[in-house]
């Protein structure tokens, strides 16, 4: 018999129902007697044990269902190990709750700072088994995260529908696209998208190169010019201050995000109407892609051989190709960012593509 508890935490992804699917399937097929306990809301279920009992019945029809049946919420690393309003221990309360139930592992599906506190578990003394979800992709030790490619569908879908009413109305556009401090969702979908100007956190930008762009494709005749802007995207005068200096100017800034300080930029130097658009968290809704589908089966199938291996301690990831074991000590707390000469940078700038630098 194996007790698993399984949460979802931080901000939700496609695929997040099809990975759990896949571990709980994967356990049904084994023989090996199992009980699941779902752990409500993230880690907050974990702390205050809300949890369901769930059957394989439970999991069965979701592989195509976005969000999570789990519910999630952000449970910030920076202060789990802070008392909360009344005084409880989390970290404490939640490895009672799992000694509790006598549970054998948890799974943990989550991104950068789920897998802070995810390894803080594992140092406790839990068993821990970790799946890389975000559309953001930054998980280190993983070349994929599921959600991110169904992400880069949305972000291109959006750009695709930008392009036509630029081109009716010559205008400049700018689509902002998530990813938090890195550029793996907007390069992609950028480029996905045709973008003529992509601009990412890893690579600062210059305004005036920017503008060069716009006024380089006015001369060769194109009306129009898309901009595919990462909601961390950075000019290159923010990217010298230091990390409380440029905290302070953003908490003074007056636009709503960076699209619109860069659309309001080029509008001043240029005179061009500038549009911005923001899809926003559609980016992390509906169904998720096939792709997303298989890649997260795959990583809930590997998960559960885990378990059944007395495994634990790993993320299950994606290297080379091949689903792997990552070390969970060697994936918190690190960021996987864009190297600013990364090949597929270089190819975007054959392509033609600015990034401002
Ligand atoms: O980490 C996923 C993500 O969608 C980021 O791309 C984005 O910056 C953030 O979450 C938004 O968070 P929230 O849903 O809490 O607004």
């Amino acid at each position: 018999m194996k007790r698993i508890g399984m949460l979802t935490s931080g901000g939700d992804c496609q695929a997040l129902n099809a990975a759990m699917r896949g571990v709980v399937k994967s356990l049904d097929y084994s023989k090996e007697d199992v009980e699941i306990y779902g752990f409500l809301d993230g880690y907050k279920g974990l702390i205050y044990s809300k949890f369901q009992m769930l059957t394989g019945r439970d999991f069965s029809g979701i592989l195509t269902k976005g969000g999570t049946i789990l519910g999630t919420s952000r449970t910030p690393f920076k202060t789990i190990q802070d008392p909360d309003e009344n005084g409880l221990n989390k970290v404490e309360a939640m490895k009672q709750n799992y000694y509790k139930l006598q549970l054998d592992c948890l799974v943990i599906l989550g991104g950068n700072g789920t897998h802070k506190t995810a390894n803080l578990l594992r140092q406790e003394g839990l068993n821990i088994i970790t799946l890389p979800k975000t559309i953001d992709n930054d998980l280190w030790g993983t070349d994929m995260t599921f959600g991110f490619q169904s992400a880069v569908n949305i972000a291109t879908d959006a750009i695709d529908c930008i392009h036509t009413t630029a081109a009716s109305h010559g205008r400049v556009f700018i689509v902002e696209v998530m990813g938090h401090k890195v550029g793996w969702l907007t390069l992609n979908a950028g480029m996905a998208g045709g973008a003529d100007i992509i601009l990412l956190p890893e690579i600062p930008y210059d305004i005036d190169k920017v503008v060069e762009k716009i006024e380089e494709r006015d001369k060769r005749g194109s009306r129009f010019t898309i901009i595919a802007v990462a909601e961390g995207a950075i000019s290159k005068a923010d990217a010298k201050l230091s990390k409380k200096d440029y905290k302070k100017k953003l908490e003074k800034r007056t636009h709503p995000s960076v699209s619109y300080e860069v659309a309001a930029a080029i509008q001043q130097k240029t005179g061009r109407e500038v549009r911005v658009t923001v899809p926003g968290h559609t980016q992390r809704g509906g169904s998720p892609c096939p792709y997303d589908r298989v890649f997260a089966s795959r990583l809930g199938a590997e998960a559960g051989k885990l378990i059944l291996d007395n495994q634990y301690g790993f993320m299950v990831g994606y290297k080379n190709r091949e689903i792997v074991r990552v070390p969970l000590e060697d994936v918190a707390g690190k960021l996987k960012m864009i190297e600013p000469d990364a090949t597929i940078v270089q190819e975007a700038k054959l392509l033609g593509i600015s990034f401002g630098d």
